[in-house]
This record gives C-alpha cells, structure tokens and sequence, in this order.
C-alpha cells in the first residue's frame, strides 16, 4: 500500500496505529502473565528491621530521595563508582522503592558498611564539616528527635497488608510481635540476640552514641544496611548461571 494513502486518511491511520499498537502491547505484556514471578530470588534478602524501617520513613520524610538515587544502572562507569548494578530482588521490599531520578549527591544503593557511623553522625550534622565543598543541607535536629518504637509494630503489620509480591506476608507473627524489643535491641545493642536472629545480617549498636534512641540512630542504622544484604561476589545473573 502507498504510505501516502495511510497518511491522507484519518480514518485508517487511526486503525493501523491501533493494531501496530495492540500488538506491541501484546508482545510486552503477554510474557508477564506466565512468569510466576518478575523479580528473580536472591539470597540475602530480608525485609528491613523495625529500626532500619524507622530510618527509612525519616529518609522519606525528609525528601532525601530528591538527592539521592537508590539505583545502580549496569554501566561500566557507575559499576567502577558504586559497585555492583542493582538487582530487582534488592529492591523488593521497598514500598514504596527509592530508585529516585535525580542525583544532587551520589548513589546511596551500596553506602552500607563505607563510612564508619561517626562519619554519618558528623556529615548529617555538617555536611560541609566532612566534605567542605558539599551542597547537601545539614540535619542535626534528628539528633534530639527522640524515638521508642512504639506502634512499629503496626508499621510492620500494614506492610503486609499492602505488600503482595506473590511470596506471602513480608512479615512473620514473631517479627511483628517483637516489633518494638527488636527496635530497641538494635538501637542500643542489648540484648540483640533475637533480633539478629529474625534479622539477618542486621547490625546492632547505639549508632550516634548519644546514649538515646533518636531518628538519628535510625537514620544511619538505615544508611550501614543499604547494599549489604546481597553478597554479590558470589551473585550469579540468571543468565550467566
Ligand atoms: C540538596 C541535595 C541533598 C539532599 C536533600 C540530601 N543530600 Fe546527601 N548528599 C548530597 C551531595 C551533593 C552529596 C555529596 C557531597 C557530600 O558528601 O556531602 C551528598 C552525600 C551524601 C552521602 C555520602 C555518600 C557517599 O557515597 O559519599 C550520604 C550518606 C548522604 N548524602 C545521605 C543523605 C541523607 C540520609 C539525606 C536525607 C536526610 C540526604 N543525604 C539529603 C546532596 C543532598
């Protein structure tokens, strides 16, 4: 058929864009509906502590996403800078995600464990204390914005009620029940015992050293896990397997 026929009919530019349309749409989506799930397993992954929860509410809070991309795009540049690419699966149990768009500040998805906790204490205080010639604004309040745990409990529970990736509740009974003790656990290291049990590879500890549980605490016990659940040395890409 001469393209110029299709471009001088409405009528049947309208169908054709419609089929070509349909499917393209067809081929995308259809896929979808045999896969049993779109996010592939990963070991490690766990869903975040009462305590890592809390300083990811204060991360959302306080808008740091607008800075701060939670995303590591499989490029060789950003490979060499932060590590290993982001896995879906490492994103799964954040409702909702922080992949962010824009980065002021560099990529936050593998700053667990590269900072020591008195850097992020003295740079959420003053950025420009630590990295003089930094744009990000200073966050000392959180220091004296004491927090207990009470009601994370039902934080945990709404999660799953919200949360359904095909794998059941993202919550145990026993997580749910001990909400708060685990809080508290994590935020001072006393008996941290079960708490690391039902969270593993969490880490347990007064983080700002203040001696008192505050959002700060939370914050940069938030900050020392992200990335640090996938052991990605030994991730295999299915693919690659
Ligand atoms: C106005 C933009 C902006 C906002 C908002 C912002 N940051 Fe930043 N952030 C930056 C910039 C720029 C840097 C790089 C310079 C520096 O280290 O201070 C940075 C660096 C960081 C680093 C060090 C990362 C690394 O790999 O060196 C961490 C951690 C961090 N920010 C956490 C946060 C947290 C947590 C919040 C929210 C409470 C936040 N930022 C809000 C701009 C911002």
């Amino acid at each position: 058929m001469n393209h110029a026929t299709i471009e001088k009919n409405a009528t049947l530019l309208l169908i054709l864009s419609f089929l070509v349309v349909t499917i393209g749409g067809l081929v995308q989506i259809t896929p979808l509906f045999y896969l049993e799930n779109t996010i592939e397993d990963v070991e490690g992954m766990r869903p975040y502590s009462p305590l890592e929860l809390a300083g990811r509410n204060v991360y959302i809070r306080e808008g740091c996403y607008n800075c701060h991309s939670q995303m590591i795009r499989p490029f060789r540049d950003e490979v060499e800078r932060y590590g290993h690419f982001s896995l879906a699966a490492e994103s799964m149990y954040d409702h909702p995600f922080q992949w962010g768009s824009k980065r002021t500040g560099p990529d936050l998805a593998r700053v667990g464990g590269r900072y020591s906790d008195e850097w992020h204490r003295q740079h959420l205080i003053d950025p420009r204390s630590v990295v003089p010639e930094s744009v990000m604004p200073g966050y000392a309040f959180l220091l004296n914005k004491e927090i207990d745990g009470k009601g994370i409990g039902k934080h945990l529970a709404a999660l799953n009620l919200v949360v359904n990736n095909g794998r059941g509740a993202m919550y145990s009974e026993e997580q749910i029940a001990n909400a708060e003790a685990d809080f508290v656990a994590q935020a001072t290291g006393n008996d941290a015992d079960g708490m690391l049990e039902r969270y593993k590879k969490a880490q347990a500890r007064d983080y700002d050293g203040q001696g008192k549980i505050t959002e700060m605490d939370a914050l940069i016990a938030y900050m020392q896990m992200l990335g640090t659940l996938v052991d990605t040395s030994t991730f295999k890409a299915a693919a690659s397997r």
